[in-house]
């Protein structure tokens, strides 16, 4: 027994010799080495920066890098009008009310922008763009429908059945009161996704720009789908130009309603 006993204390002496030995071997050289570190000092150059600034001249290289399409990085219009919510055609003027020249929109496109939307924007705009998603319906604030709808099942303090609200708080924050949300132009929705609004956060890290297109252009079959007064709005409009309603004279006039002015006759000439 007691010889045994000697044997196994022996083999594990043995064992922790060996392991203690071979982790003399782990370095982490990689992290201990000499390094410069982003915005660290350096006096290895003359004026002392670690980082060192781009040579005069240099020129970015790549499409996504330059990001110089307007239209599809940003939806916004390059030279619009001074944005003056006084006059509610300058606040629609600066978001294009079509898609981007290169891509195409086709059944794929919206197939994917129906598959993105699921993804990313139903949980809170519901299936359908009701508004009345998962998260809603547990207490997250309740986004504008896309179209005119009423909610079936209120939930706590709201009654059962009620109409949604569906006009664009961005648009109202801007100072253009009353813009249902199937005519603000595309470019502004997309700029929704892109940046944000209010409570709801910028998706434009998950999304790539092309599918935020596809997105968008799968809001607006939600939106001819499933209201008649949307499709036939968007029917009667071709391009949701916002445009002022009964002007008053010297009062200045925030109703709007679709124009149907062609996007050709834009000041700009954009598309
Ligand atoms: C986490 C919930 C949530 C998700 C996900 C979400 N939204 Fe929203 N969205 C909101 C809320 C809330 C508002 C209203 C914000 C406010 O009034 O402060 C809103 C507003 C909007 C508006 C209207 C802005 C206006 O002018 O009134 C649009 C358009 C919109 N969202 C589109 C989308 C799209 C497209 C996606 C998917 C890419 C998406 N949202 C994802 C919650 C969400």
């Amino acid at each position: 027994m007691n010889c045994r006993n000697t044997n196994m204390s022996r083999i594990w002496l043995a064992t922790c010799l060996f392991a203690a030995l071979s982790m003399t071997g782990c370095w982490q050289k990689m992290a201990v080495q000499p390094k410069v570190k982003a915005q660290q000092g350096n006096s290895f150059f003359a004026d002392g920066r670690g980082s060192r600034p781009f040579e005069i001249g240099v020129v970015a290289q790549g499409e996504d890098f330059l990001q110089e399409d307007g239209h599809l990085y940003t939806g916004k219009v390059e030279g619009a009008p001074t944005l003056d919510s006084t006059k509610p055609e300058t606040v629609a003027a600066q978001y294009h009310d079509t898609f981007p020249a290169k891509l195409t929109i086709d059944e794929g496109f919206l197939k994917r922008g129906q598959e993105r939307y699921n993804i990313y924007c139903a949980v809170c705009h519901g299936q359908t763009g009701n508004a009345d998603g998962t998260i809603v319906q547990r207490g997250f604030l309740r986004p504008p429908a896309f179209y005119p709808t009423t909610i079936a099942k209120g939930r706590d303090g709201e009654p059962n059945g009620f109409a949604a609200e569906h006009n664009s708080r961005g648009m109202n924050y801007l100072g253009v009161k009353g813009v249902p949300l199937w005519k603000v132009p595309v470019g502004y929705i997309y700029s929704v996704i892109t940046n944000g609004y209010g409570a709801m956060g910028s998706y434009s890290a998950q999304i790539t720009p092309a599918d935020r297109w596809a997105i968008v252009a799968y809001v607006r079959a939600l939106q001819y789908s499933q209201s008649d007064k949307a499709r036939s709005d968007l029917d009667a409009a071709k391009v949701a130009v916002a445009s002022p309603e009964k002007p008053e004279s010297g009062k200045p006039n925030t109703e709007l309603t679709a124009s149907t002015t062609p996007v050709s006759a834009r000041k700009d000439g954009s598309k």
